[in-house]
């Protein structure tokens, strides 16, 4: 049952569980709130998500205005975030879920930055939160030149890991971690390894 479980679970859920030694989960970019849905199901306790479209902001707001895991910020991720944590009570690490990317139609994106600099900022800001090792997740690599974001990545947190993992695309989500969490990681995902082999032999059918 377990492993039929695994077979069936999309590649985020399994990003989601591989990292999820943490209880709170941090994303930027919250659209309609399918995102936060998704933790809340996978398990984590708590949810923090920010959005700079006021529509989408207080239709999410909406729709989770009764679930006290549930912590929604309108504004500026690349200046919100760092206001949040420096005055907050998190006290564990957690993941951070970067996706607060301008993805047209209602979506909107930050006045005064570029998307590579509203992740350099988000991390920054992590960086400089008073707990050291939370766990960063950049969603749609995809739309960003790679060789940047691990440049960031790595001058921000020189001690940190980069791999990729799969997400809505195949290497979609640039993963960065602290060195020491290395083994724990590789565990957790062979524990996972049938969905991928799964995905690979469904792609052969
Ligand atoms: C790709 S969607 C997020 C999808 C969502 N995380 C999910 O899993 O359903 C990107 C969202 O980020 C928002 N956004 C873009 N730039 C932002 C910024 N600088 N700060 C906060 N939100 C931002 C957009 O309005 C959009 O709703």
């Amino acid at each position: 049952m377990v492993l039929l479980v695994q077979y069936l679970m999309p590649l985020l859920e399994k990003v989601a569980k591989k990292y999820k030694s943490k209880n709170v989960v941090v994303e930027t970019g919250t659209f309609r709130g399918d995102g936060v849905q998704n933790y809340l199901n996978w398990g984590f306790q708590k949810v923090v998500s920010f959005e700079i479209q006021p529509d989408l902001f207080h239709a999410a707001s909406k729709r989770f205005q009764n679930n006290p895991q549930v912590s929604l910020y309108l504004g500026d991720s690349a200046l919100a975030l760092k206001e949040l944590l420096a005055g907050s009570s998190l006290t564990e690490p957690a993941i951070f879920f970067l996706d607060a990317h301008c993805s047209a139609g209602e979506t909107g994106a930050s006045e005064l930055f570029d998307e590579e600099q509203v992740l350099r900022n988000e991390m920054l800001a992590i960086k400089n939160h008073s707990v050291k090792n939370h766990t960063i997740l950049i969603d749609d690599m995809r739309g960003f030149q790679k060789a940047n974001i691990e440049k960031i990545v790595k001058d921000i947190f020189p001690d940190y890991l980069i791999s990729y993992e799969d997400g809505h695309q195949k290497k979609d989500v640039l993963a960065a971690y602290p060195a020491h969490e290395f083994l724990q990681l590789k565990l957790r995902g062979a524990a996972l390894l049938p969905v991928r082999v799964f995905k690979a032999i469904k792609r052969r059918l």
